[in-house]
């Protein structure tokens, strides 16, 4: 026993980096590790094992520094380690060679090591002689916390509310360690039988060609007809009309449009030369364009032309099987055996015959359904589509607009009768009852379902790998114009057989490390399940607050698994027996588009639900357990409803561990900065007497912790965003540990109101790092001191923010298209740097920077979201229309004395004051040609004239322009007029990302100031 005073390895010290370098070297690094048991089925936003693990192995042992810490454990583990890794001979060498073991038994590689296993579970048996310790997670999803728990010699305990989450934690928890190894060799038993059994009734459906090549993939465009007078041409919507982008090979389509009428357009594959040679998509951002007369088509007619398609992705034939609309073949991808390389031919009437013959085949099955009374679950998954919509969690789905109402509409007839086939064969195999049945169905239909996440019309075709983007690459269901249907009979691209092949090596992986079985339950984590103090260890990664719409996600999948395990007692909803689909009404989650029983799923429901959770989870917990929370968040306003649900259900936060578990682009929203590192809070339960706090002590105490905690975060090269919400942690310790903190008049402080505080000072810190004085904040203007904030906290923690944006960019240019998202997006074209307002904000504030008096001058601010101007519309704004070039010429006519920069900016900014933003209202035209040396000031005592970041981006502009002389002679009046200007240039140079112009010039200007 170990006793409650006593501390865990992970509240004293925990090695951040070596984890996330291990979980990024091989668990998020692409291709992911066979056998990970992620690639059996998608879940959205895993946790990594190897964080898990490490996590968990620091919550079950006590520090063995701790006076409290038992001998025996000591003992033990000096008696385990040296299998693994040298001992010292001292505690303090003690912890280190403990965490030296976490650390490398994080790695992947490690997981299903004899030697590390049994030294892993013999530590826990030395720290939980009494038994083994039970590990609780009530937001298991797919399941990583759990089966750590497993393999380190655990009890675990897992539950959700989404039968699609449970249906993998009893593969992964019950079915997997119960079987064995057996269980893979009959899964590929099985599914080799079901696979030979399913290609031979479906070959006709995907028919080789003449010379025997075999046709791999389809590719389709949805249409809609031009509605321009005297025109009426099909438009087939086509984002691009590459097909293969690489390096060696390069093809695409280009096209002629006949006279007939309506006119026709006709398509020719062939090489380009050049970008040039292929012509531009007839589709972005829901708009059309025709290829025959040039008009444009608006979203609305485009979606409801769709729509009247149901969503368009089927050919429409007449009754004879000729083809008169709907989905039109673009080119057909073919393999030839022997030969290496992909070919691209254009369709022939031969495929929209199997085209055809699958319409028959899918009408078939339906009349069949009705002629028996429509007994049973229609065959094709009827279920509604999510309707989407609203700012939270609900923007991820725009497919109802489309006209795309059911699940069955987001795949073609052909993609229908593949999927219909497979769970017709799986449902028999379930339905034979015994257990080895029923976990080799189990199996098959998490193998089915990767068939349809990577086979259905959201799939889009990747010209640059040649290769087919599953559909949830994003955590969404984005419409895709064109996209790509691949032959279910061969195994070029993800068929049934791929798919087993992926759940039979996650089978024998899992098997290998795990014998013990754990309980899975579906249930909500804010309702009692186990009794009172029965967990050792409550450690669990709740939902994001808006971020992943897992509920309404995960219908894609369960519809089909309702089809493929009938009658499964995990497929339903336990609350509503009326509802066909996941539970909705109590998933927690921000989503204000969503009401329940006539209540809005807004931050408040969400704060709500976590303060009962985690309330439940306290009672559930024992005396001298501990906790952990898993939470990443882009913005202030998730955090708050996270800690405050915390804080509220009488919990104390003890330590926390930003771990990197992102590659940088991941989960960060296209318009923020990247997050690439979760944060992992230490939990124990707050004891009753735990008395109040004073308020003044509290703020007294907050500089030197998060000062502190900055530092060794930075040494572990944890960076911008991801260091300032890492710091909420210490900062919570000192918090929490209050039943309240008052003020000295006896008021209560809010948790807002201090988080308030812990921006401010992790602001300030941020400013004395990055401008080097004593007091950054108040040595130069605002203007400088909101760039450099700006810049700090865009730094991302895997390297450089400006990289990741461009390789993002490149990867979703090809993919899908939310047309919804992108009007939310602020402007690409501008590029420039971009934060979430609310961020924004919280810096600015208490450091006394003014955000509207910038707007239009240096940032700009829409629909949330703060926009960094770039240098290049700086360069308006500073110079206007004429540019850099006429600063030039009147700093050349007068090289000697100081440059009158003010002068001429102070004229540009006024205009620009008209021009953007606020300061219009403020009427700044005023100033102009106001003459003096010296501006007058403008409202708020913002200069008028040129500010130190104006006068080092003018600079930066000359530089730009080539103009030496110009640059020379300011530079020399600058370092004569103070410190301020070369300050505040280094600094910039070393906050602006690598790779970026800014960058680029900055540096370059600083190479030419005089020495
Ligand atoms: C962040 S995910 C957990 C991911 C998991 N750690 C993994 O690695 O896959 C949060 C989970 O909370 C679940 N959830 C949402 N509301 C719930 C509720 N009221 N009760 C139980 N689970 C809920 C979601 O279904 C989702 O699986
Ligand atoms: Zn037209």
């Amino acid at each position: 026993m170990i006793a409650k005073e006593c501390k865990r390895l992970a509240e004293v010290d925990f090695p951040i980096a070596k984890v996330g370098e291990a979980v990024l070297s091989r668990e998020k690094k692409f291709p992911v590790p066979r056998g990970l048991p992620s690639t059996m089925h998608q879940w959205w936003a895993r946790r990594p094992l190897g964080s898990c693990r490490a996590v968990l192995l620091g919550l079950l042992l006590p520090d063995p520094c701790d006076p409290l810490c038992p001998e025996e454990f000591k003992q033990e583990a000096r008696r385990l380690l040296p299998r693994v890794r040298g001992v010292g001979d001292s505690d303090e060498g003690l912890r280190r060679s403990l965490l030296g073991f976490i650390a490398d038994f994080s790695n992947w590689d490690n997981s299903a090591n004899p030697a590390f296993l049994e030294v892993a579970r013999g530590l826990v048996r030395a720290a939980y002689s009494e038994g083994p310790p039970l590990v609780v997670d009530p937001f298991a999803g797919g399941g990583s916390i759990p089966l750590e728990a497993l393999r380190v010699g655990c009890e675990a305990f897992a539950s959700d509310l989404n039968p699609v989450a449970c249906l993998i934690l009893k593969v992964m928890l019950e079915d997997i360690p119960r079987h064995g190894p057996q269980l893979a060799e009959e899964l590929r038993r099985v599914g080799a039988e079901i696979k030979a059994q399913a290609e031979r009734e479906l070959a006709e459906l995907y028919p080789r060609d003449p010379d025997g090549a075999t046709p791999i993939a389809y590719l389709w465009a949805r249409t809609v007809r031009c509605e321009a007078p005297n025109c009426g041409a099909e438009i087939p919507l086509v984002r691009s009309f590459w097909l293969c982008k690489k390096a060696n090979r390069r093809r695409a389509l280009r096209y002629k449009v006949e006279k007939s009428r309506p006119p026709r357009v006709e398509f020719e594959v062939f090489e380009p030369k050049t970008e040039k040679d292929v012509p531009a998509g007839t589709v972005a951002r829901a708009k059309a364009r025709c290829l025959a007369c040039g008009r444009v088509l608006l979203p609305e007619r485009v979606r409801t032309q769709l729509a009247a398609q149901r969503g368009g992705a089927d050919v429409v034939f007449d009754e004879r099987g000729r083809r008169t609309g709907g989905a039109r073949l673009l080119a057909v991808v073919t393999l030839r055996s022997g030969e290496q390389g992909r070919r691209y031919r254009l369709p022939t009437e031969r495929e929209y015959e199997a085209v055809w013959r699958a319409h028959q085949r899918l009408a078939a099955v339906l009349d069949e359904w009705e002629r028996g009374g429509r007994r049973g679950l229609c065959p094709v998954p009827d279920e509604r589509t999510p309707q989407g919509g609203g700012s939270g969690a609900g923007r991820a789905f725009s497919v109802q607009k489309y006209g795309m109402l059911r699940w069955g509409d987001l795949f073609t007839a052909r993609q229908k009768v593949a999927l219909l086939l497979l769970a017709e064969k799986i449902a028999a195999l379930y339905r034979k009852g015994d257990a080895m049945s029923v976990a080799t169905a189990e199996l098959l239909a998490m193998a089915m379902d990767k068939v349809a996440d990577f086979n259905c019309s959201l799939s889009a075709w990747r010209s640059s790998n040649e290769d087919v983007g599953h559909l949830f690459g994003r955590q969404a269901l984005p419409i895709v114009w064109d996209f790509v249907e691949t032959n279910l009979c061969c195994s070029s691209y993800m068929d049934f057989g791929r798919a087993v092949e992926h759940v039979v090596e996650v089978v024998n992986h899992t098997a290998s490390a795990v014998r013990r079985s754990g309980q899975v339950h579906i249930s909500d984590a804010r309702e009692p399940v186990l009794p009172e103090e029965s967990a050792h260890i409550l450690f669990t990664d709740p939902p994001y607050y808006d971020a992943v719409p897992y509920a309404d996600l995960s219908d894609f999948f369960f519809v089909w698994l309702k089809r493929t395990l009938p009658g499964h007692p995990l497929l339903r909803d336990p609350f509503d027996p009326g509802n066909p689909l996941t539970p909705k009404a109590a998933e927690i989650v921000q989503n204000e588009a969503v009401q329940v029983n006539g209540q809005v799923k807004d931050r408040a429901f969400f704060e709500s639900g976590m303060a009962r959770a985690f309330r439940e989870g306290r009672r559930v917990l024992q005396d001298d357990g501990i906790g952990a929370v898993v939470f990443a968040h882009k913005t202030t306003e998730g955090w708050e409803a996270l800690l405050s649900g915390l804080i509220r259900a009488g919990w104390t936060v003890t330590a926390s561990w930003p771990i990197t578990t992102e590659m940088g682009s991941r989960l960060r929203a296209r318009e923020s900065a990247a997050l690439a590192a979760s944060v992992h809070l230490v939990l124990r339960p707050r004891p009753e007497e735990a008395g109040v706090g004073d308020w003044d002590e509290v703020l007294r105490e907050l500089p030197g912790r998060v000062g502190d905690w900055m530092e060794r975060l930075q040494g572990e090269g944890i960076r911008g965003a991801d260091l300032v919400f890492a710091c909420i942690g210490p900062a919570l310790e000192i918090f929490s540990r209050y039943s309240r903190v008052e003020t000295a008049e006896g008021r209560e402080v809010t948790l807002a109101e201090f988080l308030e505080k812990v921006w401010e000072v992790v602001g300030r810190a941020a400013l004395r790092q990055v401008l080097g004085a004593a007091d950054g904040a108040g040595a130069l203007e605002e203007d400088a001191r909101l760039v450099a904030l700006f810049l700090w906290t865009l730094q991302s923690t895997n390297g450089n923010a400006a990289q990741a944006e461009a390789a993002e960019e490149e990867d979703e240019a090809e993919v899908a298209e939310d047309e919804e998202e992108e009007e939310e997006r602020p402007r690409k074209a501008g590029g420039g740097y971009a934060l979430v307002y609310d961020v924004v904000r919280r810096f600015a504030q208490p450091l006394g920077i003014r955000l509207p008096d910038w707007e239009g001058r240096v940032i700009e601010t829409k629909k949330g979201v703060v926009r960094l101007l770039t240098i290049r519309e700086r360069a308006r704004v500073l110079f206007g229309r004429e540019g850099a070039d006429l600063v030039a010429r009147r700093i050349e006519r007068a090289p000697r004395g100081p440059v009158q920069l003010e002068l001429l900016l102070a004229d540009r900014v006024a205009e620009a004051g008209a021009e953007y933003g606020p300061a219009r209202r403020r009427g700044t035209r005023g100033s102009r040609g106001s003459g003096s040396d010296r501006l007058p000031e403008g409202e708020h005592g913002i200069p008028r004239g040129a500010t130190t970041l104006d006068r080092v981006h003018a600079a930066m502009l000359l530089q730009a322009a080539g103009r030496a002389n110009a640059l020379r002679a300011l530079l020399r009046s600058e370092v004569e007029r103070g410190p301020d200007f070369l300050r505040l240039a280094n600094a910039l140079a070393a906050l602006y990302p690598k790779g970026s112009e800014e960058r680029r010039l900055v540096e370059a200007m600083l190479l030419a100031v005089p020495r």
